[in-house]
């Protein structure tokens, strides 16, 4: 006999040994309702289970096909930025010679005083190096998105890179009347950074502060400050120019983004520079850091690692 009902005719005995029929039916009753509720139990875990496994294999689809997109978006972002890099040698190289063909002629003009030959001679220099310009500054940020850019550190004086870069906005800012002031405590101080990086972040900021300025002050300072984290030297640029909006602050740094479409009709550009400088100074083991208000100013902050090399060595 099953051992559940020879159990059952058990419990259903009376002290007299003979079987209580009802409470008989009332225990196999119990426990059929008991085995159904198991039952009940045991499908709803089936069926919880059976959710869980096909949400697993979704994700673990979903996460597959990830992972394949993100490996298209890689591979295509690759091609690009080689893509990037050819061109802009193969634009760079004739229009070098373009550039340096152009100063022959304004030497030769010079020398026989041709006035009206030296000013269209001019006129196609600087074309042909504002568009270099924009030919270097995107292949430097494909070299940047693609981690191609190199740093290379060195132990330099600030001073140099400092008067360099004022030397090179000094015409820009006469033409606009703007007042030039640097003021740097020492220019022995010595970094060790990549001089030609922070040049390149140092013209930018000087170049945006003298063009968006007439008749006012560009002042660049610098000063070397201790941090927890290290030694940083602060080059800060500030102007007293049409300053931007907080709504055009907010998207200067990305990239092709201008303060709105008049300033590329005005004062051209592209929208580059600033997105440059950021990921340079990031590169440099820093930052940079702009405020502004609208026709009041700008200043511009970069705070940079004074010795890099030994942020490279702790790494
Ligand atoms: N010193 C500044 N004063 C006012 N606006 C500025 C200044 N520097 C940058 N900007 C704004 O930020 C924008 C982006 O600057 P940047 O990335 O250097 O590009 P670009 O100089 O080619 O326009 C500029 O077009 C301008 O609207
Ligand atoms: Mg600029």
């Amino acid at each position: 006999m099953h051992r559940l009902l020879q159990r059952q005719l058990n419990q259903a005995r009376d002290p007299n040994g003979g079987v209580s029929y009802e409470r008989l039916l009332k225990l196999v009753n119990e426990a059929y309702c008991e085995n159904e509720a198991n039952r009940t139990r045991a499908d709803r875990a089936n069926e919880v289970m059976a959710a869980e496994l096909s949400e697993m294999l979704a994700i673990k689809e979903r996460a597959t096909s990830l992972e394949s997109a993100k490996r298209i978006a890689e591979a295509a972002n690759m091609a690009k930025s080689q893509f990037i890099a050819n061109m802009s040698h193969e634009l760079r190289t004739p229009l070098n010679a373009i550039i340096g063909y152009t100063e022959m002629l304004i030497e030769d003009a010079v020398a026989e005083g041709g006035d009206r030959q030296i000013s269209d001679h001019e006129n196609i220099l600087r074309s042909a190096q504002s568009l270099l310009h924009l030919i270097n500054e995107v292949l430097d940020l494909s070299k940047i998105e693609s981690g191609k850019l190199n740093i290379e550190i060195e132990e330099f004086h600030i001073g140099e890179v400092v008067f360099d870069a004022i030397a090179d906005v000094r015409p820009a800012a006469a033409a606009n009347g703007t007042e030039l002031i640097v003021e740097i405590a020492d220019s022995d101080m010595t970094m060790r950074s990549d001089p030609y990086r922070l040049s390149q972040c140092l013209r930018n900021l000087l170049s945006n502060a003298v063009k968006f300025t007439a008749d006012g002050h560009v002042t660049l300072r610098v000063w070397r400050e201790e941090q927890a984290s290290g030694s940083f030297f602060n080059i800060e640029v500030s102007d007293s120019g049409i300053g931007m909006s907080p709504d055009q602050l907010a998207r200067v740094l990305s990239p092709f983004e201008q303060g709105d479409g008049s300033i590329t009709r005005k004062y051209g550009g592209t929208g580059l520079g600033l997105t440059i400088t950021q990921q340079i100074a990031q590169l440099l083991g820093g930052d940079i850091i702009i405020e502004s208000e609208l026709n009041r100013g700008t200043r511009a902050k970069l705070v940079l690692r004074a010795d890099l090399a030994q942020l490279s060595s702790a790494a």
